[in-house]
Parts: C-alpha cells; sequence; structure tokens
C-alpha cells in the first residue's frame, strides 16, 4: 500500500550544504546525431529492456518534486526520440509544486513536436546549434541536417514558449569563428544564448580535446569587439553566467566548467535513462533507482528515503583535466549534460 506521507516543508540538502532542488533527467542515451564531442563514431546504446520505463520516470519525478524541486529538464541523448515521451511530459506538467518543466534537445523533432510539448506545460527550450554553416554544422553533428533543425526553432519560437535558448559548445579551429554570427542569429530571434566550453566525458577519437579548448574568457573578448556585453545577476538557475546585450537586452551565457567552476552552488542531480542516479557530472557518486523502485513498486517512500540518502554522497565537484586521458568514461549522451 502506498502511504502517502508527502511533508510540503521536505528539502534536498547536501553535506556542503547545498539544496538541490533542480534534476536533469536523461529519457535516452540514444540520438539521431553524433556530435564530435559528444560521442564516439562507434557507440553502443544501453539494451531497451534496461530503460526505465516512462512509468517509472514519472514516479521518480514526482517522489523529486515531493522532496522539494521546483525545476525538471527533461535530456537525452536527443529526448524526443523515445517513443511516446509526450506522454511523460505531459504527466510531469501536471505535478504541484514544480515550478519549471524544461526541455534540452538538439531540435531536430521540434517541427512537429513543439506544439505538443508547450501544451504539456513545457516552459523553456534549450536547442542546440553549433553553427550556421550547413557544412561545418554537419561535421560537428556528423549527420545533422542544418536546415531541419533552423525550421526547428523557428516552430519552437512559433509555438510561444517563455524562452528558447541557443546553446553552443565552441571549439577552437571548428566554429570558434562563428560565435559573433550566432549571437546575431540568436538575438535577432529575440532567443538568448549560452556558450559552452567542452567538457571531457567519455574517450573520442575525432581529435584531442585539449587542442580544440577555446575558453568563455576567449569567447567574450570575440564578442565584445562587435556588441557591449554588460554583467549581469539574472539566473535560470543553471550553469550559466549571463551578460546582456546593451544593443538588444539578450542573454549571452558562458558555462565555464574549466575556466569558472561552478561547483559551489551546484544545485542538480542528473537521472540516467537506467535509473541511476548521479549526483555529480564530473564524477561516478550514484545510486541505482531502478533497483529501488523495482524492489518497492508500490511505496513512494522508500523511493523518497533513497533520494534523501543520496544527498550524503553528493561530491564537492569535479576536476576536469583536458590535457589527461577522461577519467569519467561515460559519454555525454547517457546525462544529457
Ligand atoms: P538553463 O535552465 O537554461 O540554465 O539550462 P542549463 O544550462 O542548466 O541546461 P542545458 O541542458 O542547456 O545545459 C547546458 C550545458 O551546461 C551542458 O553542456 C551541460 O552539460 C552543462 N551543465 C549543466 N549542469 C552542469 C553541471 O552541473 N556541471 C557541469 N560541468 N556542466 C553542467
Ligand atoms: N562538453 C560540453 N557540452 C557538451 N554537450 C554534449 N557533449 C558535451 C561535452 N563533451 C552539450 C550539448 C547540449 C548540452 C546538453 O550538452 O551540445 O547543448
Ligand atoms: Fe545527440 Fe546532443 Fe550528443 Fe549531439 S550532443 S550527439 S545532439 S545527445
Amino acid at each position: 500500500m502506498t502511504v502517502n506521507k508527502h511533508n510540503s516543508n521536505d528539502i534536498l540538502i547536501d553535506k556542503f550544504n547545498r539544496v538541490v532542488d533542480y534534476v536533469r533527467i536523461s529519457v535516452t542515451d540514444r540520438c539521431d546525431f553524433r556530435c564530435v564531442y559528444c560521442m564516439d563514431d562507434e557507440m553502443q546504446f544501453v539494451p531497451r529492456a534496461q530503460l526505465l520505463t516512462l512509468e517509472e520516470i514519472s514516479k521518480i519525478a514526482r517522489a523529486f518534486t515531493e522532496l522539494g524541486v521546483k525545476k525538471i529538464r527533461i535530456t537525452g541523448g536527443e529526448p524526443l526520440v523515445r517513443r511516446n515521451v509526450i506522454k511523460l511530459f505531459e504527466d510531469i506538467g501536471q505535478f504541484s509544486g514544480l515550478d519549471e518543466l524544461v526541455l534540452t534537445t538538439n531540435g531536430s523533432q521540434l517541427s512537429h513536436m513543439s506544439q505538443a510539448l508547450k501544451d504539456a506545460g513545457v516552459k523553456r527550450i534549450n536547442i542546440s546549434l553549433d553553427s550556421l554553416d550547413a557544412e561545418k554544422f554537419k561535421r560537428i553533428t556528423r549527420v545533422g541536417d542544418l536546415e531541419k533543425v533552423l525550421a526547428s526553432i523557428d516552430a519552437a519560437l512559433a509555438a510561444g514558449f517563455e524562452k528558447v535558448k541557443i546553446n553552443a559548445v565552441i571549439l577552437k579551429n571548428r566554429n570558434h569563428d562563428e560565435v559573433v554570427d550566432l549571437v546575431r542569429y540568436a538575438s535577432d530571434r529575440g532567443m538568448d544564448i549560452s556558450f559552452i566550453e567542452e567538457m571531457p566525458l567519455g574517450i573520442i577519437s575525432d581529435r584531442d580535446r585539449a587542442e580544440a579548448y577555446y575558453s568563455s574568457d576567449e569567447i567574450k573578448t570575440d564578442l565584445e569587439q562587435v556588441f557591449e556585453l554588460v554583467p549581469t545577476t539574472e539566473t535560470t538557475n543553471g550553469p550559466s553566467k549571463y551578460y546582456k546585450l546593451t544593443e538588444t537586452g539578450t542573454r549571452v551565457g558562458f558555462i565555464s566548467p574549466h575556466s569558472h567552476n561552478f561547483c559551489d552552488d551546484c544545485n542538480r542531480v542528473r537521472l540516467t535513462c537506467e535509473g541511476r542516479l548521479l549526483l555529480c557530472l564530473g564524477q561516478e557518486h550514484s545510486v541505482d533507482l531502478r533497483k529501488v523502485i523495482r524492489t518497492h513498486p508500490e511505496d513512494i517512500e522508500i523511493l523518497k528515503q533513497a533520494i534523501r540518502d543520496s544527498m550524503l554522497i553528493k561530491p564537492k565537484g569535479h576536476e576536469f583535466d583536458l590535457s589527461e586521458k577522461p577519467v569519467i568514461f561515460r559519454h555525454m549522451n547517457v546525462t544529457g549534460g
């Protein structure tokens, strides 16, 4: 029997006194793209039988909202390639106590899914776009079609989300020369944009990650040749540090895991598509929530207690080093960032 002892004062707090109120849920590790910083040429994906079902994901999401989580981001791989995923958005969109249901996507499916996502209660969407040049875009994503993603971005804008943000991972000599054009593209359409420093997750054979490092400070200097950027304390409770373009008010964010570590303010944990609760993107500390939920399918209190207990092993932060071989072997598609 499910005993609901939901206490509205419940919050998740780790041993460094950080309140965790943001959960990123990866619903699949599969993707229709193969971005060079995220995946290797050949990838092995989680066998379908090992995936959490959508019902299990929904139950875990509910447990988190009962523990004070205010923001849930659905990620992948590419989350929109998971069959019937809209049903999950519809379920989570109804949970009381949640301020924001948001999505990170590569944009390939938004032309036909934007309206359903909006109707399900998705407030904001972050879409990856690393280049505005079709050939470069293909080189970075290995298979992506730029025209299709640009059409998808238009569809997302037309659907009327509160915010559509562009995410661009910047790599030296691949797309670093496009930062000004990407900001213009975003600001012309009323979108925010975040630039991301590449993180060394998983082994990739494409190139040396250190050689392609392009820091947030270098990007900012490039932008300042053209735009006036004013620092702002506005936040989305994510890792971006934002500046505003004086010209248009567009927010330009920098996600700088190497140059400006943000672990001290970490407020998030991640659920992988197999049900592993990862306490830090750059470490392996985790709890097997699939085991908990399958052993006690009717008892949300046991699940909630496992989540509370996980706070004790949340590490202080990550120590990425681009010059060393990666110490984290999981690729980014496992956690969706
Ligand atoms: P907003 O809600 O718009 O702030 O989104 P977000 O930046 O939190 O999420 P998004 O999915 O757009 O992620 C952008 C980038 O930030 C991805 O490359 C993530 O891997 C990275 N990121 C998010 N959280 C963390 C974190 O805790 N540590 C590190 N190192 N990177 C993170
Ligand atoms: N380093 C930094 N960002 C990455 N992303 C995927 N792999 C990496 C990596 N190795 C980004 C995607 C997407 C977000 C979820 O994570 O481009 O915008
Ligand atoms: Fe797919 Fe996103 Fe990874 Fe690119 S970064 S391969 S779009 S999961």
